[in-house]
């Protein structure tokens, strides 16, 4: 189906430990945001992209990318749900209806694969609410106390890592996050908003090599992987 994307970029990401925003950081001769971009720049279903940027980011313009016509910009807001909500007001300016389709995803994740994209809006082309990628957990889990000691086991067997992008419609995504925010519920991604609206947004397996560079040694995976593929 033909789709929307968001990619929320205005985040900090103090646990890289870096000069500058994660997405902003070298991956295979281009920074993390370009390879994100291309991911979906590069599909035939896109209508457009509104990525959402700190008002005073001064990477963004040396990006070649910034004067991509299909790309155009919202401001950050304090929390992520801030930043998609205001790019989704956004695409309500350019002219995206209530039923269209958006997809979510985070600047930092560069390794999303062609296939899981198109699996992800093959799946949910037809579906009532929605979903997003995710990944069966794959360690055993422990639920630990602030003493660093193991308080129980958890059954990892019900338990899944949620991935993006996440997919939903631009009418049903804008309300559940706007009454979110304003109710002061914790909302990390998109469907735990859909959630609280009372929602059950759809799972759909994905790579678990699409990670989010959220440390220093996940870009260090992603560029040996890279590497290896060439
Ligand atoms: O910090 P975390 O890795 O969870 O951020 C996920 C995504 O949300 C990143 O792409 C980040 O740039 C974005 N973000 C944002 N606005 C914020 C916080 C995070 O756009 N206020």
């Amino acid at each position: 189906p033909p789709f929307w994307a968001v990619i929320p970029a205005a985040g900090i990401g103090s646990r890289m430990r870096a000069d500058r925003p994660k997405q902003y950081l070298q991956l295979a001769g281009k920074s993390i945001l370009e390879h994100t971009l291309n991911c979906f720049l590069d599909h035939p279903c896109l209508r457009g992209v509104v990525i959402s940027l700190a008002e005073d980011d001064p990477f963004w313009p040396t990006l070649a990318c910034a004067r991509d016509p299909r790309i155009q910009r919202a401001s950050g807001g304090a929390e992520r749900a801030d930043s998609v909500l205001n790019a989704l007001l956004r695409l309500g300016e350019l002219g995206a209806s209530e039923q269209d389709w958006v997809l979510v995803h985070d600047a930092a994740r560069p390794n999303l694969a062609q296939a899981d994209l198109d699996l992800l809006l093959a799946e949910l082309a037809d579906d009532a609410v929605g979903g997003l990628l995710a990944v069966p957990a794959r360690d055993t889990l422990k639920r630990v106390g602030s003493d660093g000691r193991v308080r129980e086991t958890i059954d990892r067997s019900v338990i899944w890592q949620a991935y993006t992008p996440q997919m939903f419609r631009l009418g049903a995504l804008h309300r559940a996050l706007a009454e979110a925010l304003v109710s002061d519920v914790a909302v990390t991604d998109e469907a735990s908003a859909i959630e609280w609206a009372g929602q059950s947004p759809r799972l759909v397996e994905g790579r678990a090599d699409n990670l989010k560079v959220t440390r220093p040694e996940d870009l260090h995976y992603l560029e040996r992987l890279w590497r290896g593929r060439q």
